[in-house]
């Protein structure tokens, strides 16, 4: 008798049985945090705001993405799926997640995520509607700063008992998002449509903590550091690939699928890859983004034309060359056959997703 044929359940099995128990962690990490501040001698009823906050925004559901890839990670480089280790980690990226997601609405001004009202925009409306002082707005955005602040420490809480190694790549993951975010905002503030840049923004604020640095840092928690460099190539390829169907989805697609607000980048003038293409290709989207430099841009009119030309196609040939590198990257890595189809699926899902 092969094994071959009870393998690929055996894996999914292991990978929905670590991520089952992941999502027990988030309830159970952010139930005691509550339980803290509420049987506190001194407590304020508030105090428990900032902690709703990020357990609606986790508990409003998401793709998971992140905890999949360190999980996956982890187990194809020989973790069993019962070390407390990698549900930790699991987690912790996802609450590293809801903070990016919580300021990245204040930076780009989102009313909707995860088909809710955005933390700044709810608690700017109930500013509002208590007649309280001071601006609704400032008052919304701090209690986002806040929030996603609390969500960075309650992941950070679940990393005690990372190796240095893994230390080292949790440190890489959040420093390289932060950065990537910066330099998205300064591209779409300077209006500078550069094609590199783009890419590289794509590849700096989502690729990595998204897909490669999980995958890493699920491999260095195993104890495979022998992993990283497949990982990377298929980590860096699907990442870019991941934040260019956001790219698209936010262009073309709908926000019932995604829960949050199509047609926000070209509103806010962000120099995606989309953009910078078009800028290359098309004398009239260079003029509209040309003139629209310190007034801001006609969006309807440059969602016109983005529909109009063949940008989309472009960037979706682009999609298809990234995941061909990712499948390429997987089938030359060395780890367990069934592994390799999950994560041939997985970057399928993740370029070619709707939401
Ligand atoms: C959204 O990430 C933010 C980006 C990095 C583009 P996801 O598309 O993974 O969002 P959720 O977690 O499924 O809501
Ligand atoms: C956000 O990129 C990346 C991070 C959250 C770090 P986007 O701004 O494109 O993400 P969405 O489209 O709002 O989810
Ligand atoms: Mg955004
Ligand atoms: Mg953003
Ligand atoms: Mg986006």
């Amino acid at each position: 008798m092969t094994t071959q044929t009870h393998e690929p359940p055996i894996a999914q099995e292991a990978l929905d049985h670590v991520l089952d128990r992941v999502e027990l962690r988030l309830q159970d990490h952010l139930g005691r945090e509550r339980a803290q501040w509420t049987s506190a001698p001194t407590g304020q009823a508030s105090a428990v705001v900032p902690i709703d906050a990020v357990a609606d925004l986790v508990h409003a559901g998401g793709k998971r993405l992140r905890p999949a890839f360190c999980a996956s990670g982890f187990l194809c480089a020989g973790g069993g799926p019962d070390d407390p280790v990698i549900v930790d980690a699991a987690a912790a990226l996802e609450l590293l997640h809801a903070f990016a997601l919580i300021h990245d609405d204040v930076l780009d001004a989102s009313p909707l995520r995860r088909g809710r009202p955005t933390v700044h925009e709810r608690y700017a409306a109930e500013h509002r509607a208590r007649g309280w002082r001071g601006e609704s707005r400032r008052f919304g955005e701090g209690v986002a700063i806040l929030a996603g602040d609390l969500a960075y420490v309650l992941a950070d809480t679940l990393t005690a008992d990372f190796t240095p190694p893994a230390r080292e790549l949790w440190g890489e993951l959040r420093t390289e998002m932060i950065i990537g975010q910066f330099v998205d905002i300064r591209s779409a503030a300077a209006a500078s449509a550069d094609l590199p840049l783009a890419r590289w923004i794509a590849v700096c604020k989502s690729g990595h903590y998204t897909i490669h640095r999980p995958l890493a840092l699920g491999a260095a928690l195993a104890g495979r550091p022998d992993l990283a460099p497949a990982f990377e190539e298929y980590g860096v390829a699907l990442g870019e690939a991941f934040q260019l169907r956001d790219d698209l989805i936010d262009a073309f697609g709908t926000s019932e699928s995604t829960g949050k607000p199509v047609g926000l980048d070209v509103d806010q003038h962000k120099m995606t890859p989309l953009i910078a293409v078009a800028v290359e290709r098309d004398a009239r989207v260079r003029a509209l983004v040309a003139e629209g430099g310190d007034g801001g841009w006609d969006a309807g009119r440059l969602r016109e034309l983005l529909a109009e030309t063949g940008v989309r196609a472009e960037i979706e040939a682009h999609i298809d060359r990234l995941v061909k590198r990712a499948h390429g990257a997987i089938a030359r890595a060395p780890i367990g056959e069934s592994w390799r189809r999950i994560l041939t699926d997985m970057a399928d899902r993740v370029a070619y997703r709707d939401r």
